[in-house]
């Protein structure tokens, strides 16, 4: 989810980078960095701005690359800082996405001779296309058995010092596109740092390679050959690029669901196997063998996924688990347990209660653990061991993809703790290939919005309303009401269904609608009595139901359908709908849903 700009032309390439990394900041910005054919490496850690302050008036060279990152390997810091050399320092390149076979190569390359100066996983590549150089390779085939050997995804821009006004580009699962003007060349990782320059565009596909000078774009495949294809025209302007054309960032990052589920499992779900590797618990493998109990703390959203995460790792991981609020956890006379562990879950990573009850934790001397998606935030650093989303920024304040993540974490984390223990191969590899095909589910929820619209459009006009769910999707019910309080202002109550009858039942009427949550799993039976309940006192009721499920279509008045999954992996189908729902309503209702009023991104105070 960093941001790439290079340029080959005419002008002085500094500044069109710069100008290119501040339109791509959004896209991460925990340190940034240039260079050009006839410059050092300029660096620096934070937003653009500080990057801006290094780099001096006339840099000189009119090729270059630059980089925005959000970082997946190693902490934020000038050093792990994009663009990379080799050991000659004679080439230099930025990368985005993740090289997975990364250590394997590193170790090869080491043994080989080579010097590596940072922490991540885009310095092999810098090496290997060295490594190829020395032997005698041009620039072109060096560049091409360089991809040939990575395993993962990127978006790679490379400048060799040797052939001055060349860009070598590649794609594989990150995306690139190359702006053609007149006798120059833009490459960025997404189009909202080329519109300004010009509409006129090339996208990479997965598996393209692209040998880009001022005058030139020779696009092939990893094999060399060549591919012609015309350009594309896009019409959007500078701010709706941003945005990958949506209306607004909520949107976006709602539709980047199946991308963000992917790569958060990548290289760590294995399916045939029923296993998950989970490079941030290795170096403490032994220890959570002998956890007896989890203690899950989170605020808001994160405080409901970690909810789902104690059905999941009490069922199927065999491990007692307890949740708690930051803002509560941190106050309780918590006992001190031999084999407990903490487990905080935080997109930011530095909300102030959670990080609080992480440092209490730490202080009682129990095993402490994060499920984090910013890189060296301060909860990802201060916890024993952990797991990051890799789900990218989130700029929506109201929490989506990275909740989608979350929830995909704790699955990883279930199978990972329940193969240590009972859970049986059987088991886990259903549960595991249902984890693989979960992207594809959300895909097609999201081809098909109209339900949802609709459900929307009842749901406009109303004050209050209610959402139930049971089992797994309780804790959805309350994300679901939390979602549409906070982007459409429309009261929201989540509850357990079970809990109907001892009050929320009171409320029911002709206008106030309840938001049902019955997918066909254990406890569908009792979700349909709870609807037929409302239904005999006159309550609306939209239903998100198993696809083919035609009887609840009798009952409710609305039915939006999610494909059918194992039943742990429910919550991460059955929140989507509502994700979008509460943005309907939203935007329906006229307001800005990426900065709801009075909500901040990150809740640093108490
Ligand atoms: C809701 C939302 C918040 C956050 C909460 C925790 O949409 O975004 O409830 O989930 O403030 O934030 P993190 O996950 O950064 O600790």
């Amino acid at each position: 989810m960093c941001g790439i700009v290079a340029y080959s032309g005419p002008k002085d390439a500094s500044k069109i980078l710069l100008e290119g990394l501040v339109a791509l900041e959004y896209r991460g910005y925990d340190s940034a960095g240039l260079v050009t054919t006839h410059s050092g490496i300029f660096k620096a850690v934070g937003p653009v701005a500080e990057l801006k302050k290094k780099v001096p008036e006339s840099v000189g060279g009119s090729t270059g690359i630059a980089h925005t990152r959000w970082a997946t390997h190693g902490v934020p810091s000038e050093l792990n800082a994009h663009p990379h050399e080799d050991c000659g320092k004679t080439i230099a390149l930025v990368h985005n996405g993740i090289i997975e076979n990364y250590q394997e190569l590193k170790s090869a390359l080491q043994k080989a001779g080579h010097t590596f100066s940072s922490e991540t996983d885009t310095e092999v590549i810098a090496h290997l296309y060295e490594s190829y150089k020395t032997a005698g390779k041009t620039p072109k085939d060096a560049f091409l058995a360089t991809l040939r050997e990575l395993e993962g995804t990127y978006g790679i821009a490379l400048i060799d010092r040797a052939h001055p006004d060349v860009v070598l580009v590649a794609c594989m699962g990150s995306p690139i596109v190359i702006g053609i003007g007149d006798g120059e060349h833009f490459i960025a990782s997404d189009p909202s740092a080329i519109v300004r320059h010009t509409k006129k565009v090339l996208y990479l596909n997965d598996g393209e390679v692209a040998i880009v000078t001022p005058r030139e774009c020779q696009v092939m495949t990893l094999g060399a050959k060549k591919i012609s294809r015309a350009p594309e025209t896009i019409e959007w302007e500078v701010e709706e690029a941003k945005k990958g054309g949506h209306a607004h960032f909520m949107l976006k990052e709602i539709m980047e669901g199946p991308e963000v589920l992917r790569t958060s499992a990548r290289g760590r779900l294995r399916p045939e196997e029923g296993d998950v590797k989970l490079g941030g618990l290795l170096s403490i493998t032994h220890e959570l063998k002998r956890i007896k109990r989890i203690t899950i703390v989170g605020c808001g959203s994160a405080y409901y996924a970690g909810l789902v995460g104690k059905y999941m790792l009490e069922e199927y991981a065999g491990i007692a688990t307890d949740i708690d609020v930051g803002s509560e956890f941190r106050y309780r006379g918590l006992p001190l347990e031999e084999g407990a562990a903490v487990l905080a879950v935080s997109q930011s990573g530095e909300t102030a209660d959670t990080l609080a009850s992480i440092r209490e934790a730490k202080r009682r001397g129990l095993l402490t653990l994060g499920i984090v998606n910013v890189v060296g935030s301060t909860i990802a650093r201060e916890t024993d061991a952990g797991v990051y989303n890799h789900a990218g920024p989130e700029i929506g304040v109201a929490s989506t993809k990275a909740f989608l993540s979350q929830l995909e974490v704790l699955a990883l984390l279930t199978i990972f703790l329940g193969r240590q223990r009972h859970l049986s191969d059987t088991e886990a590899k259903r549960i595991a290939k249902e984890l693989a095909s979960i992207p594809e589910k959300v895909e097609k929820i999201l081809k098909n919005v109209e339900p949802i619209k609709r459900a929307a459009e009842r749901l406009k006009g109303a004050t209050n309303a209610l959402y139930i769910g049971r089992k797994y999707n309780m804790p959805i019910a309350l994300e679901g009401a939390l979602k549409l309080k906070e982007v459409s202002y429309v009261h929201a109550e989540g509850y357990g269904a079970g809990e109907m009858k001892h009050g929320p039942i009171a409320m029911i009427e002709p206008s106030f609608p309840t938001v049902a949550i019955a997918p066909r799993d254990s406890v569908y039976a009792k979700m349909i009595s709870n609807i037929e309940e409302i239904k005999a006192r006159k309550g609306p009721v939209i239903a998100v139901a198993t696809e083919g499920d035609t009887e609840i279509a009798k009952k409710a008045d609305e039915v939006i359908h999610i494909p059918e999954t194992h039943e742990m992996l429910t919550p991460i189908l059955s929140v989507v709908p509502l994700q979008l729902l509460a943005y309907y309503v939203g935007v329906a209702k006229g307001y800005n849903v990426d900065r709801p009023r009075n909500l901040a991104k990150s809740v640093t105070v108490e």
